[in-house]
């Protein structure tokens, strides 16, 4: 066939030209975990305000990172003497305002998640909100139970109150808020720490660029405030409040 022969090979050239650019995709994509894959085309899709680091492999791949940090003694012994009068003297400063404000009051049932060994949960505990608690993947008694934010060990409507800095840390960001929103009761408030101007540590999962890309998440929540903080590397602090009925 003389009259095709010219095209074949412009198309053989095109072909190999673009299996050269697909290649390194195709590989890249397959070892991941398929709910990672389908987290980080979600995220991308929703909101270009929040990004999944790339690098995680697998769950299991992530836990082990998080748990370095967790589980470094190094860093446990800062946490439990020269971090622990210091942090709880600032998050007493917070929770004090918060309450002043009227989101937290002495008889709220309040959660610390990602509470590290409890120092927030000291701090609750100091101005007045006796039935506080910790969850974190290392647990650490009596003020801190074990449990992933990605899947909290607890019923739903558990809590009028949720505390957390460690948004930052969520591989599955949409789990987190999930998992905030069904253990919250309606009318429940989750207070937020997070980074917008700067970026987290070796250990964040995520990175974002505006509030929205956090408060489009909690989408059975009204975002009631937002304000600027210093805590201790996270500058923002968003206020949610759960509607008092479901969608
Ligand atoms: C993906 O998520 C489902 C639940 O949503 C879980 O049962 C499954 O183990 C996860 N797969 C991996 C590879 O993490
Ligand atoms: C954390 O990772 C470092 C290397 O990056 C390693 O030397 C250390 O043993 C790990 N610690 C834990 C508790 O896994
Ligand atoms: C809450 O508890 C704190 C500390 O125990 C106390 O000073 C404060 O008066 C209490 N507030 C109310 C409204 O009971
Ligand atoms: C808990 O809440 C989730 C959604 O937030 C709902 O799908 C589930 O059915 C609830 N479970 C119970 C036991 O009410």
């Amino acid at each position: 066939m003389p009259t095709t022969k010219p095209l074949v090979k412009p198309f053989l050239f095109l072909l190999c030209l673009s299996l050269l650019f697909l290649l390194p995709l195709l590989l890249s994509r397959s070892p991941l975990n398929p709910n990672l894959t389908r987290q980080v085309l979600l995220s991308s899709s929703s909101s270009s305000l929040l990004k999944i680091r790339p690098g995680f492999r697998s769950y299991d791949d992530y836990l082990k990172l998080q748990l370095n940090k967790t589980l470094n003694p190094r860093l446990r012994r800062v946490w439990a003497t020269r971090d622990w009068n210091r942090k709880i003297s600032v998050f007493s400063r917070f929770f004090a305002e918060l309450r002043q404000s009227g989101f937290l009051s002495n008889t709220s049932r309040a959660l610390c998640v990602g509470a590290r060994m409890g120092q927030e949960v000291a701090a609750l505990k100091s101005v007045g909100v006796a039935d506080s608690i910790g969850m974190d993947l290392v647990p650490s008694p009596p003020l801190v139970v074990q449990g992933d934010f990605h899947s909290q060990p607890f019923a739903n409507s558990s809590f009028d109150f949720e505390f957390s800095n460690v948004f930052d840390h969520a591989l599955y960001p949409e789990r987190f808020s999930r998992e905030i929103e069904r253990t919250l009761r309606p009318g429940g408030v989750c207070v937020l720490h997070v980074a917008v101007a700067r970026r987290g540590d070796r250990y964040s999962a995520n990175d974002l660029y505006g509030i929205e890309g956090v408060t489009s998440l909690f989408k059975d929540s009204d975002l009631v405030r937002v304000r600027k903080v210093d805590g201790f590397g996270l500058d923002t602090e968003l206020v949610l409040r759960k509607k008092n009925r479901s969608r």
